[in-house]
């Protein structure tokens, strides 16, 4: 039986993770077909995550990629950056020409709700890499999509690791914490990787040189784009190296039995600035409270890189 991709729209604010998972897509032809990739504003402002998205392209050698600006900020609240970890481009590290191939006229949202009433109900995936606003904006504009979309696989929220913007939130979630609030309330099948599953897909210097040594552009690119970002999970963590967070989402699309998690209610703090974007999930099952979250826990790391290099390999 001939298996089909699955088809699916990457919504980012590049980030030197989110490259290596749009990396790990778009060298994946057989298992996912990206049919667009919507920007967002997150770790750096909208001007440069619409670039990078672009420069990660290129750098895949698929300018045919269609790339789109989505939100430029969070549905109510300001935006919060993250320059110290990803650095002022979001994407610093190596040196990077500037992208020559377009970016889309389309807005992002419009986008989204285009391609899910166009393509057949429940044959899109949404892959949310960043802060839900261009997802649940194109939600709240069309609710005709809801019962269409396939499923949303996200990076974002925490239990057991708790927070890392603040001591409570992650950080994709609590930059929009409205916007997780609709997502995460919208009824769509989700699968959620939090920082319980991603701080277990660390870099190490073995890891880092294996893709160095594959000896080509996207593989010196990936080793020194997590050279640039580990230093900080080792500062403040004391940690080997650099958590993965968002190519957990497309390797989980890939290859899923290498991950595991349970079928529980997720919540989203909106109220308590002290507690702002936690991620209140019932893991332990003290509710009633009906599960809309397959919340994912623990990772076979070393298949998590010998499938991630294996790909890189390919570009
Ligand atoms: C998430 O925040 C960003 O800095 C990363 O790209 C990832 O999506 C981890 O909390
Ligand atoms: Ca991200």
């Amino acid at each position: 039986m001939t298996r089909h991709p699955r088809k699916i729209i990457i919504d980012t604010d590049p980030g030197q993770d989110d490259a290596v998972a749009i990396l790990l897509a778009l060298a994946s032809p057989e298992d996912v077909e990206v049919l667009g990739i919507t920007a967002v504003a997150g770790n750096v402002p909208l001007p440069l995550t619409e670039r990078n998205a672009r420069i990660i392209c290129e750098l895949a050698d698929k300018p045919e990629t269609l790339v789109f600006a989505g939100c430029d900020r969070p549905l109510q609240r300001a935006l919060v950056t993250a320059e110290h970890v990803h650095g002022k481009t979001g994407l610093d590290g190596p040196q990077l020409a500037d992208p020559v191939m377009p970016l889309q006229a389309l807005h992002g949202v419009d986008f989204i709700i285009e391609t899910l009433r166009r393509e057949p109900a429940h044959t899109v995936t949404l892959c949310p890499l960043g802060p839900l606003t261009n997802i649940a904006t194109a939600l709240q504009r069309a609710p005709d999509i809801t019962a269409r979309i396939q499923q949303i696989v996200l990076m974002g929220g925490a239990y057991f690791e708790v927070g890392n913007i603040t001591p409570a939130a992650e950080f994709n979630i609590y930059v929009d914490p409205q916007a997780a609030d609709i997502v995460f309330k919208s009824g769509v099948p989700l699968v959620v990787m939090p920082l319980d599953v991603t701080h277990k897909v660390l870099t190490n210097r073995k890891r880092i040189e294996a893709f160095r040594a594959l000896g080509t552009e996207p593989g010196r690119m990936v080793a020194e784009w997590t050279d640039f970002f580990e230093r900080f999970d080792m500062q403040k963590y004391g940690s080997e190296g650099a958590p993965l967070h968002d190519p957990c989402v497309i390797a989980y699309l890939i290859r899923p039995e290498l991950f595991q998690g349970r079928h529980i209610n997720v919540q989203i703090e909106t109220m308590s600035e002290l507690t702002m974007g936690m991620t209140v999930a019932d893991w332990w099952g003290v509710t009633k409270r009906p599960a809309n979250a397959l919340f994912i826990g623990s990772v076979d790391a070393d298949g998590f890189f010998a499938l991630l290099t294996d790909r890189i390999a390919r570009l």
